[in-house]
């Protein structure tokens, strides 16, 4: 299938390949979201298809659980699995220590939730997200659409205290109109100068009141699979 693919695909296509070596007959597995975990969705319904895979998904959004039921997966919701053994999700940054920036896609809080509800989260990447220290990915926070630009201020206020941010705050848009996530919230993109100390910035920001959560996890990766465009993948 890689080689009718662009670099770019090729290497998110192994990465995923890759990671369906760590699902196994029966695990209840957290499947994230955006162009790279769709790739390891449609590898594990061509798993259940030809080689009779048995797993429950727990999707992290409307649109991953549409795949994933598309290909053949059986779906359940988290409070049916209670706990999975393994999640695997794509992200926008991974530093060193495996943390991440994720919420490129907008679903940052059901990703965070069915990630820190896992055994194991496993992050599948391709080499362009890998970075010496988080931050120029803009940081996505999600809000609640009350009093919205009141928490916009309070999160520029905050943010420009701890001297990390850069030219902006940013209500994400979907056409005209803000972009609302599978709960019903927006998002904010931080623009920020490099992150020195992504634990303090993501407990500070989540403090202030009409912030749902945000888009860096600490501590929560375990493993991150890098494909590359020529086909290789690592295993970090
Ligand atoms: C969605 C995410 C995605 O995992 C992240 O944006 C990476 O997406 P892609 O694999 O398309 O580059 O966090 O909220």
């Amino acid at each position: 299938m890689s080689a009718q693919l662009s670099p770019i695909d090729t290497a998110k296509f192994v990465a995923a390949k890759r990671a369906c070596d760590f699902v196994e007959n029966g695990m209840r597995v957290g499947l994230g979201t955006g162009s790279t975990a769709a790739w390891l969705v449609r590898c594990l319904g061509e798993m259940v298809e030809k080689d009779g895979l048995r797993i429950k998904g727990v999707p992290t959004s409307t649109r991953t659980a549409e795949l994933a039921r598309s290909v053949g997966i059986d779906v359940i919701a988290l409070d049916e699995a209670k706990w999975l053994d393994l999640t695997i999700d794509g992200a926008d940054e991974f530093d060193n220590e495996l943390n991440l920036i994720k919420g490129g896609g907008g679903a940052l809080l059901q990703e965070k939730i069915v990630a820190t509800a896992s055994d194991r989260m496993i992050v599948i990447a391709d080499k362009s997200k890998h970075v010496e220290t988080l931050g120029a990915f803009p940081l996505p926070v999600e809000v609640i659409p009350f009093g919205w630009q009141t928490t916009k201020a309070l999160v520029e206020e905050t943010v420009s205290a701890l001297d990390v941010l850069g030219d902006q705050v940013s209500l994400r848009m979907d056409g005209a109109r803000p972009y609302v996530t599978d709960e019903g919230n927006h998002i904010l993109d931080l623009h920020l100068n490099r992150i020195g100390n992504a634990r303090q910035l993501a407990l500070v920001i989540n403090q202030i009141p009409g912030v749902v959560e945000n888009g860096l996890f600490i501590d929560i990766c375990d493993v991150v699979v890098l494909g590359h465009g020529d086909g290789r993948v690592e295993v970090r």
